[in-house]
């Protein structure tokens, strides 16, 4: 029986209109997108998973904060407002304002990693293993073997194997490993949660060999919620609480504003000790690459809107309506017996199209297949976690085979209500119900050498 929908905390008060098209349209709209799904205008969209990055609805406030903001070239209050906010949140000493996530890694990984090192996380999401490619650096990851089974529901399926960071670390000498990177919640292995011991343990891991430890904060506030519901000890706990224990684990932080945050563009670096040496050093990265380090390629008003984000993230009312979409949905793809990594991590379903696909090998890309049908069955764009993403190994060039292969369903955050959830669901039935027609998968018929699925061209396999 699907649980209960919990209502929104807020009413609308803007709207914007969305049209589906027809089957035929949509058909000949994803042969023209050359089967990408990047590649398709988002007018031609019904309802838009591709990610929820930058696609959540701001507050009244943060629209009034807009009109606030203060352009000045250097030492906007704006930038005060979200130093405040930041040091407030976190107890952190230093915020550096970027552009958005990537840009927080293209700034901090040339500054700890080159070649010849490596950097371990629970697991990279594509852009920061990109950077730590980009940095002449190894990305290694390393998440506990659960992760790597859709059907094995247990808390915490996001977090670091702590055994294995540890035996990585003595391997390749603690001296070669740059840094390591916490991604909370673990966007790749399915939006899933972190537990408050595990990052405790890594912290420990890492003060033991002296290495840089570092939070992936894009949906911190999300992993905060988890641990309020599932650890032992935190029911009592604000989320701001626990935020900040979280992070006094850390040295420091990488964040794309862009989820948690509810903003549209924005990302941040934070540093714990406001005397580290490596601040003048991000200073100077951020005023060649992103702008004046206290703006980093922001304008004033988005600071403003991100200093306001931060706190109405941190919502408890909006955390539990949020997680709430998240099992509504989780519980009608139960009730069909879809697969997916489950329990649901927090921003939205990863479906199983291996299991969907059994037929389809993964070089032939399943997840990318379901992303396709998802589209044809309801104008649904989603996107490939597997093998399609993960790309090709950079030292051989071969197709990597990723660990799963996932179609992600990723949510927006106060943008669709209880009948888009039902219209999610019934796709997914629809879709799975024909799966077994479905006999091949898709081949690249032209790709960029990195973060290839933004831009690929691919071409169905006949039969
Ligand atoms: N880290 C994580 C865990 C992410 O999920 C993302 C982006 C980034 C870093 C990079 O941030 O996009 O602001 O530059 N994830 C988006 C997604 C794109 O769809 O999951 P960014």
């Amino acid at each position: 029986m699907a649980v209960k929908y919990i209502p929104e905390p807020f009413r609308i008060k803007m709207v914007e209109t969305i049209k589906m098209l027809t089957r035929e349209e949509r058909i000949k709209k994803i042969k023209e997108a050359n089967y990408n799904l990047f590649n398709l205008r988002g007018a031609d969209v019904y309802i838009d998973l591709l990610t929820d990055s930058g696609t959540n609805a701001m507050s009244d406030k943060q629209w009034a904060g807009i009109m606030r903001g203060d352009e000045a070239y250097a030492g906007a209050s704006s930038y005060y407002k979200l130093l405040e906010a930041g040091k407030d949140i976190f107890h952190y000493g230093y915020i550096q304002p970027v552009h958005q996530g990537r840009a927080a890694e293209k700034v901090l990984f040339p500054l700890v990693l080159s070649e010849g090192k490596f950097a371990i996380s629970n697991m990279f999401f594509d852009t920061t293993r990109a950077h730590v490619i980009l940095s002449g650096a190894r990305p290694i990851d390393c998440v506990i073997e659960a992760a790597k089974h859709p059907f094995k529901r247990c808390k915490f399926k996001g977090n670091m194997d702590i055994e294995k960071l540890e035996k990585i670390i003595l391997e390749k000498g603690p001296e070669n490993i740059g840094i390591v990177v916490m991604t909370i919640t673990n966007n790749s292995a399915g939006g899933q949660p972190v537990s408050m011991e595990n990052i405790k343990k890594t912290s420990e891991i890492c003060k033991k060999y002296n290495i840089i430890f570092d939070i992936d904060a894009a949906r911190y506030a999300e992993n905060a919620y988890f641990i309020k519901r599932d650890e032992e000890g935190y029911q009592d706990k604000s989320i701001k609480e626990i935020v900040q224990e979280v992070f006094s684990y850390a040295d420091m932080f990488t964040m794309s504003a862009k989820k948690d945050t509810i903003v549209n563009m924005g990302g941040l670096i934070g540093v714990k000790d406001g005397n580290s040496p490596l601040i003048l050093k991000i200073k100077a990265a951020c005023i060649s690459f992103e702008g004046f380090f206290t703006y980093g390629g922001l304008s004033g008003r988005d600071l403003e809107a991100l200093a306001i984000g931060l706190y109405e993230g941190l919502d408890e009312d909006y955390l539990k309506y949020r997680n709430g979409q998240m099992e509504y949905l989780a519980s009608r793809l139960d009730d069909a017996g879809i697969a997916y990594q489950a329990p649901i991590g927090g921003h939205g379903p990863f479906i199983d199209a291996k299991a969907m696909f059994p037929q389809i090998p993964y070089n032939e890309f399943p997840g990318q297949v379901l992303a396709i049908e998802l589209y044809i069955e309801a104008g649904i764009r989603s996107c490939d976690i597997g093998s399609y993403m993960l790309g090709n190994d950079p030292d051989t060039g071969k197709q990597l085979h990723a660990d799963f292969e996932f179609t992600r369903l990723a949510i927006p955050r106060r943008v669709y209500t209880q009948s888009h959830f039902d219209i999610m669901a019934d796709a997914i039935i629809a879709v799975r119900d024909r799966a077994d027609k479905i006999k091949r998968g898709y081949k690249i018929t032209w790709e960029p050498p990195i973060l290839r699925h933004f831009q690929a061209s691919l071409e169905p396999i006949e039969k």
